[in-house]
């Protein structure tokens, strides 16, 4: 992936890592497009910034993502790169009957969302040069933290259709998934706050670099997450369910 010269856009860039990533690819001198349902945490995320754009937009319903799609690419037809970050993690408790409101929104925004966005870009990125699809994954696709079951098992399916996405678009348009380790963010409430967690900062530095090597890896990975990519490759899969779901 270039570094430079880009426009990019970012969904869930008002706060936490898409927030930082927009920040960070703004600075190499990137043109970026920030999107959420928070115009107020967009407002303040380009603030003061010349070549950097917000664009409120829900990736919940299928509909309003076919309206800002074509929004996007015609205020801004130079667009080139995708990243598909926001997400939701939400608790839930299996052991009883209960509303499954929550396992439906975080299908639908964590998996449909980036599908459908991706849908209805993929027309558009494939007749660009040097486009790029960026998918935010996690390190719970590869051991789940039995806590957000629906969590994990959206995050294991995008990385799934990622795989997919790379060697349908192979050479047409570059896929790359980024799957963080635990990070301090909002994500879930007070986790910023989680001294175990990796700093916000540390995560986007070396994310950053990992960006910047050439040709980019296809899958981000600082090496903190490692513990959870490749805990199945080296046959310790049980183990790390067990650590990881020991408190
Ligand atoms: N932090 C971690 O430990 C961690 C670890 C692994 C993976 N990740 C992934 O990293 C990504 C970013 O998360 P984060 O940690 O930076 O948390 P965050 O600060 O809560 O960011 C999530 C972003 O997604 C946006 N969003 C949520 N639902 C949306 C919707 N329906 N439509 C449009 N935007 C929506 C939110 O903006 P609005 O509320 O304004 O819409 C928010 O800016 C997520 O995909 C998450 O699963 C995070």
């Amino acid at each position: 992936m270039k570094m430079t010269g880009n426009t990019i856009l970012i969904t869930g860039g008002g706060s936490g890592i898409g927030r930082e990533l927009a920040l960070r690819f703004h600075a190499l001198g990137n043109t970026v497009i920030v999107a959420g349902r928070r115009k107020e945490a967009l407002e303040r995320t380009i603030a003061g910034r010349e070549g950097m754009h917000s664009m409120v937009g829900n990736v919940e319903d299928p509909e309003a993502i076919a309206a800002f799609a074509n929004r996007v690419v015609a205020e801004h037809p130079a667009l080139n790169v995708l990243i598909n970050n926001a997400g939701v993690m939400r608790r839930e408790d299996l052991t009883r009957t209960r509303d499954l409101r929550d396992a439906e929104e975080t299908i639908v925004t964590n998996l449909f969302g980036p599908i459908r966005l991706t849908n209805a870009l993929i027309d558009h990125l494939a007749a660009r040069q040097n486009a790029v699809i960026v998918n935010v994954s996690s390190g719970l696709a590869f051991v789940p933290l039995s806590g957000t079951p629906t969590y994990n098992a959206s995050k294991a399916a995008i990385h799934s259709y990622t795989v997919s996405l790379r060697e349908q678009l192979r050479g047409r348009v570059e896929v790359i998934e980024l799957a963080p380790p635990a990070v301090r963010t909002e994500l879930t409430p007070g986790q910023s706050m989680r001294d175990e967690y990796m700093p916000l900062d540390a995560f986007i530095d070396e994310t950053m670099a990992l960006f910047s090597r050439e040709p980019t890896p296809k899958e981000i990975l600082v090496e903190r997450v490692g513990f959870l990519r490749w805990a199945e490759r080296d046959g310790r899969f049980d183990q790390a369910v067990e650590m990881l779901n020991a408190h």
